[in-house]
């Protein structure tokens, strides 16, 4: 089958869950991973075939897309800050604004060489491992509640640049970030968070291919207590943050303001809301007060 109907043929497929314009962005993005055509291959070379066997598969894969699994679970992969991770359905997929928390590390922490960083929530490990490999020599510890998400986030595969770069690999530990601190872990440079935040209530304005796929663990507080994770994270920063240490969590762009108060209230100093690139309250940043 030429490239050309293939196309044709896939946009009308995944246009029934989604608008034909991001249908058409998918089906060139599945492509790309299936067989490394781009966007343009079909028009500089209308006559392109189909490996064969590709269209099954292609139009396999389609058809999940079609009913609203995300083109990243049915690759297994999503890019985060320029890498590949490997994703499956235990663990939330990366999202861009994350890329800023991790920014926001590199850029206003302080964190080093020899620095020791601790990632709660960590899902597919996306920050922990970026901060790892963007601060070779940095130790990383990282914490989620999910065996299945700790499985995934300690199977991404960086074996090649942590050896070329001197960087450690995480330290992946299963805990509750929901009960006491863990004193064993030692104290900490940096702490960053990327909790579950979206209320109950949020749920209607959120599309299929997050409701049904994505794992709700990963998405969803009360309405009745949706500042808990961050009532949590702050003991921990109490807890294991070195005096003057970093702390950035990612937050509901509805709750800046009462998120903010969590940290200065648990004592945290320089807390501030930051915004992401489309200007939403998505961050709130803190350090840990310096002994007097
Ligand atoms: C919003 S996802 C964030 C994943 C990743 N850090 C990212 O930015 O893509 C939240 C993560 O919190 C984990 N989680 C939920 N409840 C938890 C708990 N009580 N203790 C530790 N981790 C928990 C989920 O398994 C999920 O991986």
């Amino acid at each position: 089958m030429k490239l050309k109907q293939l196309i044709a043929e896939s946009v009308k497929t995944v246009s029934r869950c989604y608008p034909e314009e991001e249908a058409r962005e998918m089906v060139f993005a599945y492509l790309e991973y299936a067989f490394g055509t781009k966007k343009y291959t079909h028009i500089i070379e209308p006559d392109y075939e189909i490996p064969e066997g590709g269209v099954a598969q292609a139009r396999q894969a389609f058809d999940r897309m079609a009913s609203a699994e995300p083109l990243q679970y049915v690759t297994g992969e999503a890019y985060f800050y320029g890498r590949r991770f490997n994703v499956t359905p235990a663990v939330l997929i990366p999202r861009p604004e994350t890329e800023i928390l991790c920014q926001s590390v590199l850029s206003e922490s302080g964190a080093g060489k020899g620095s020791k960083i601790l990632d709660l929530c960590t899902g597919s490990g996306c920050i922990a491992w970026t901060l790892a490999l963007e601060l070779p020599g940095a130790e990383v510890a990282a914490v989620d509640i999910s065996e299945d998400a700790l499985g995934v986030a300690s199977g991404q595969d960086f074996s090649e640049e942590i050896s070329r770069t001197e960087s450690h690999k995480p330290h992946f530990i299963k805990a509750d970030v929901l009960a006491a601190p863990m004193a064993e872990l030692g104290q900490f440079d940096v702490l960053t968070s990327n909790p579950p935040y979206v209320m109950e209530s949020e749920k209607a304005l959120m599309r299929r291919n997050v409701l049904e796929h994505e794992p709700e663990l990963a998405l969803f507080v009360t309405d009745e207590d949706p500042l808990i994770f961050y009532r949590a994270v702050a003991s921990w920063a109490v807890g294991l943050l070195k005096p003057g240490g970093f702390g950035i969590v990612e937050i509901n762009e509805a709750l800046g303001a009462e998120t903010a108060e969590v940290f200065a209230g648990a004592g945290m100093t320089d807390v501030k809301i930051v915004e992401d690139l489309a200007g939403k309250e998505r961050f709130v940043a803190f350090r840990k007060k310096k002994n007097d």
